[in-house]
């Protein structure tokens, strides 16, 4: 293999940066070209002062993506250091180490299914808002695995291959290479094997995604033409190729009413990709067993399974140790372990909890029934008419009775993100601690907790392309090893007599019983694969389609959008005149469309605006312009 580093000199940094940069360069779709690098490194900016007023204004999908204020995509905000805090190190500096899980590098055979053969930036953003490249961060125990050829593929060191390091994802999942193999004959349709990296950018080696269509959607215009019917003059490209990832998910070749399926009520559950359902499969077939407590070979195999998704969730979340990570059924039983161990142990009569009206109802029911039982006040922080949180009225809300905020990054009802990393400042100030339902926000956008400051970060597994019954409870390490247990029972006690019993520290401490094991392990192949598209190119994608649906969607007589926040991800919720909800959630499902039609398990900020019910489509990274175009002829066609 030729190549242009002498592995008996590795590491040369001069000339790995070069290479790195050239690679960087030549991602597929110009991926790094196409990102827009100057609002995402302004995106991910936490807000230095914490304004007392007024709104922080993120982002508008109203506007023409020239006027899209940067921090659009992300929502929350993530400063580029911190998404690489403890990890990441500039090339230029050969005091620091390399390390980056997220990073996409494409590999020999070695690896395990693979997906973008490079995500846009890995997780990872330029420390600086230029195209030089210079300022990319990258992680020194990958380059000395690879090395790049002069087509820029990168290959793993054929030399001596017992020796190798691995990529991140090869590491704690011996399974991966034995999997790859069984499926080697499987994934012949997956991004990685459909698309060969080849150094060129793959705008050049495929069309761009409505072009290639095949998926029975009827054609549509150029990408020019769209943007231009959108209004969006100035909207940069997709990121990746949705084609390509779409074969991924088996589910979206179904018919429907005899039509393609058109997955849109992504809100309530997401599909899955078919590296999760082997991964649970394999986990079946190769690994089954109890784990942390037998000395048996399927024992350490299904515990290391199991612990390695803890990893994985803990460089997901940008958690600070991987004790933060306890494992739950989903974000509600996470939620409601908060309730019910601290709020159980920490509040008293007369205490005060503040959510916002955007709340999930399951993040409003554990606090009412624990203000039921303990004679507790629930304030609500109000919404403007686009459904966004009114900071200045939040700040009054709170006070020295404050004990808690909790409230959603990401409404699912409306689609409004919210100002998460000032309403986490703002309660810290007054003495409270933070929950954060991430469950609508994941699978959106970077979420960094250490950047956030949350007390407590919630999700769900089955939101992010993972299983159902899995989900996470993030929270601060000293404060989890505080609190005490909610559940007893096996796997999290030290030492038990008939008199008194000794708990672990988190995670363990949260973990009774035996837990989900298989679905947390596929939970884990789900991080692997949005970490490998990456959250900023995810972000960027889905405001495309966004900004895209919610112009088109405002031409449809009679419809009226119902959340039109200038921040949001993924959710269009509406209702159309002369129509109930159901009736036009039965006349898309006629055209293999699903959307959700109902109260979204969030009737407070429903009838905030007047309305029991909403139609809610809700986009994924896989949906596309064409699916778009469908609903909206589709709702045409009912008001004609
Ligand atoms: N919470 C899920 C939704 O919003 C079920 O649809």
């Amino acid at each position: 293999m030729s190549t242009n580093i002498n592995p008996d000199n590795l590491p040369n940094l001069q000339e790995l940066e070069q290479l790195a940069n050239q690679f960087f360069k030549a991602g597929p779709s110009g991926i790094v070209n196409q990102f827009p690098v100057q609002q995402a490194a302004e995106a991910f900016q936490l807000p230095g002062n914490i304004p007392d007023t007024g709104l922080f204004n993120p982002g508008n999908v109203n506007a023409p993506a020239s006027s899209i204020p940067s921090s659009t995509i992300g929502g929350s905000g993530v400063s580029p250091s911190a998404i690489n805090q403890g990890n990441a190190i500039n090339l230029k500096d050969p005091q620091t180490s390399f390390a980056d899980p997220n990073l996409n590098a494409h590999s020999n055979s070695s690896a395990p299914a693979q997906h973008s053969p490079i995500n846009a930036f890995g997780g990872q953003l330029p420390s600086q808002p230029n195209l030089g490249y210079d300022s990319y961060l990258v992680k020194t125990d990958l380059i000395p695995d690879v090395v790049l050829k002069q087509n820029f593929q990168v290959e793993q060191l054929s030399s001596a291959p017992e020796n190798l390091l691995h990529l991140p994802y090869q590491q704690d999942q011996a399974f991966e290479v034995e999997l790859n193999k069984i499926l080697s004959n499987i994934h012949t349709s997956g991004p990685s094997n459909a698309l060969p990296f080849t150094g060129e950018p793959a705008a050049t080696e495929i069309p761009f995604y409505f072009l290639s269509n095949n998926h029975g959607l009827p054609a549509v215009k150029s990408d020019q033409e769209k943007i231009k019917q959108a209004g969006i003059s100035n909207i940069i490209s997709p990121p990746f190729d949705v084609n390509i990832i779409r074969r991924d998910f088996p589910i979206l070749q179904e018919q429907v009413n005899g039509k393609p399926l058109v997955w849109l009520d992504n809100a309530a559950t997401t599909q899955k990709p078919k590296q999760v359902i082997d991964r649970i499969s394999y986990f079946y077939e190769h690994e089954n067993s109890n784990i942390h407590r037998a000395a048996h070979e399927l024992a350490a195999r299904a515990t290391d399974a199991y612990e390695g998704a803890r990893q994985k969730v803990q460089t997901f979340l940008n958690a600070a140790s991987i004790n933060e990570i306890i494992f739950v059924r989903g974000a509600t039983e996470a939620i409601n372990l908060v309730a019910k161990s601290w709020g159980e142990q920490n509040l008293t009569a007369g205490d005060e909890i503040i959510v916002s009206h955007l709340e999930h109802h399951a993040n409003i029911v554990p606090w009412q029934q624990l203000a039921a039982k303990k004679g507790l006040k629930i304030k609500v922080i109000p919404v403007d008419d686009d459904g966004q949180i009114i900071l200045d009225e939040y700040v009054k809300l709170l006070g020295p009775k404050t004990k808690l905020v909790s409230f959603t990054q990401v409404s699912n009802a409306l689609g409004t993100v919210t100002p998460a990393a000032q309403i986490v400042h703002l309660a810290h100030l007054a003495g409270a601690k933070v929950l954060v339902d991430g469950a609508q926000s994941v699978s959106h956008m970077p979420v960094n907790v250490q950047a956030l400051n949350a007390d407590w970060f919630v999700f769900s597994g089955h939101k992010v392309f993972g299983p159902t019954g899995i989900g996470v409870i993030y929270g601060k390490e000293d404060l989890l090893n505080q609190t005490q247990p909610w559940q007893g029972g096996g796997n999290m006690i030290k030492d038990v007599t008939f008199e008194y019993t000794q708990y672990h520290d988190a995670p363990s401490r949260f973990e009774a019983g035996t837990g989900n094991i298989a679905d947390a392990v596929g939970l884990g192949a789900a991080i692997d694969y949005v970490s490998r598209l990456g959250m900023p190119a995810i972000a960027q994608y889905e405001h495309y389609l966004l900004v895209y649906a919610t112009q088109l969607l405002k031409e449809v007589k009679g419809l009226r959008l119902i959340g039109t926040a200038a921040d949001k991800a993924s959710v269009l919720s509406f209702v159309l005149d002369g129509y109930k909800t159901e009736e036009v959630g039965a006349a898309l499902n006629q055209q293999g469309i699903a959307v959700r039609s109902g109260h979204h398990c969030a009737q407070p900020i429903l009838r905030r605006f007047g309305v029991e019910s909403t139609v809610r489509p809700s986009l994924a990274f896989y949906n596309t312009c064409a699916e778009i175009d469908l609903l909206v002829n589709t709702l045409h066609h009912l008001k004609r």
